[in-house]
């Protein structure tokens, strides 16, 4: 009878629906924990063997089925079966179906609630430690980018007006100093997903004499959890991964952003390399930069994960339901779409290549060393809102008459304020305004290398 072959079946007299197995089943997608629960069916296995809850017999039988099931997935030999339900129970089926009594011992004192908690764990503090190595690769790319682009001076921006000058590498280190706080969110994220949760059993706990600490130090958890409820129904782990995940996609994001802007032909700060952008099928002069607008897309897919499971975990009442199989799919994907971003967008800025000119050229243009003539007059002792006013005045006249600043003689600039100087000529110039930001943190090039060689750990002079 179908009912039977269920392990849950016991009390059932119908077989499940053939829609309703298909609807509940998650095996399709949790599948890929197939490594993390054998690895901690067999820390369990070992454990109720030390503690006499199985015997030595029963522990080697388990562990080699285990092993087996393990090489047969690998291979590809394992048939995976919507009516298994998960892949809990089917490696467990498996199991049974090898080694015959001694597999149903396995699932002693513990629950699929804790299973499922655990394998998700494992799981996620192995791509949470990938993620950080390939965020590592992606700062590597924009240090040596600063490098290379260390002198480079080009408009900075604010609400997308030209503002004042910067340098490229400055620029580009504010990405670094983005992801380097990616990088310690994760790291913290990571405390509360090296967890143990397995011995919650179903929510209770269990009247077995199991040892939570041996299973612990034999999957190197450093903590186990305090409370079996919270432990079952405990999901933050992921949402917090999931936000973090959502700000090193926002990061990335508006790097993207910037690449797209600088790569069109109004702005021509960039060429992205033909091997990371793509044609147009009908207008043959195209390359468009997709890499950086899919970043960018895929970004609201990684925010909307995010919305998905804090709904889905709103309204639970304590502890397990079965509301909580749909945390998977959205950890999953945001897993898969956060390593496929940074490492393409880290090889990806390895093939740019700057018009250094043309960003000189702009960066120019529309006044933007007025703030430095305006700090001229307050070194000159002027209260900052007269100097900003006169600036303005200059401005404001320079616009009429079809001017750069620069391009005003001294006895025009002294109808405006009798104190200027032959000086200011000096100051208008872009290389001097970049070079004289040299409060902390500011975009002088004696700041930037200060900074790569602080990121680098040399010492710098
Ligand atoms: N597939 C389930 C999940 O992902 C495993 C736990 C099932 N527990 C249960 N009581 N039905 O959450």
């Amino acid at each position: 009878m179908t009912t039977q072959k269920k392990p849950w079946g016991g009390r059932f007299q119908e077989p499940t629906d053939k829609d309703v197995e298909a609807f509940t089943a998650s095996i399709h997608f949790d599948r890929r924990l197939y490594r993390q629960d054998i690895e901690g069916s067999i820390a369990h296995a070992r454990m109720l063997a030390s503690q006499k809850i199985i015997t030595k017999k029963e522990e080697k039988a388990i562990l080699s089925g285990l092993k087996m099931i393990g090489k047969d997935i690998e291979a590809g030999r394992f048939v995976f079966n919507p009516d298994d339900e998960d892949i809990h129970m089917a490696i467990e089926k498996s199991l049974i179906s090898r080694i015959g009594k001694a597999g149903g011992k396995l699932h002693t004192g513990r629950s699929r609630n804790d299973q499922v908690s655990l394998d998700v764990r494992l799981y996620l503090r192995d791509e949470i430690r990938r993620i950080l190595e390939l965020l590592s690769i992606f700062k590597k790319s924009l240090t040596d980018l600063a490098k290379k682009e260390i002198k480079t001076i080009m408009p900075g921006y604010t609400h997308l007006q030209k503002a004042q000058p910067v340098l490229l590498s400055h620029h580009l280190l504010a990405y670094w100093e983005m992801i380097d706080r990616d990088e310690a969110r994760l790291l913290d994220c990571q405390k509360r997903v090296n967890i143990l949760p397995l011995g919650a059993a179903a929510l209770a706990g269990t009247n077995l004499p199991i040892d939570r600490k041996q299973v612990a130090d034999l999957l190197n958890f450093p903590a186990i959890s305090e409370n079996s409820m919270d432990t079952v129904s405990d999901r933050d782990f992921i949402a917090e991964f999931i936000f973090a995940a959502c700000l090193i996609m926002m990061h990335l994001s508006r790097f993207c952003e910037d690449l797209i802007l600088w790569s069109s032909s109004e702005f021509g700060f960039v060429e992205i390399s033909d091997s990371f952008t793509t044609g147009s099928s009908i207008m043959p002069q195209k390359k468009n930069p997709d890499v950086a607008e899919l970043v960018r897309g895929k970004t609201g897919r990684v925010y909307g994960h995010l919305v998905s499971l804090l709904t889905v975990l709103k309204g639970l009442p304590m502890t397990y339901n079965r509301d909580l199989q749909e945390d998977k799919e959205p950890l999953f994907d945001t897993v898969d779409t956060v390593k496929g971003c940074v490492k393409t967008l880290a090889s990806m800025i390895r093939h740019l290549q700057f018009n250094r000119l043309r960003m000189r050229e702009e960066a120019a243009k529309g006044f933007s060393t007025a703030t430095d003539l305006a700090e001229y007059l307050v070194m000159k002792g002027v209260p900052f809102r007269e100097s900003h006013g006169i600036v303005g005045r200059l401005v404001a006249y320079s616009i009429r008459s079809g001017k750069a600043l620069h391009d005003l003689t001294l006895s025009e600039y002294r109808k405006f304020y009798q104190g200027f100087d032959e000086d200011i000529f000096a100051c208008l110039k872009v290389e001097n305004a970049v070079n004289a930001k040299n409060s902390l943190g500011g975009t002088a090039e004696k700041n930037v290398r200060k900074r790569l060689a602080e990121i680098e750990g040399r010492s710098y002079e």
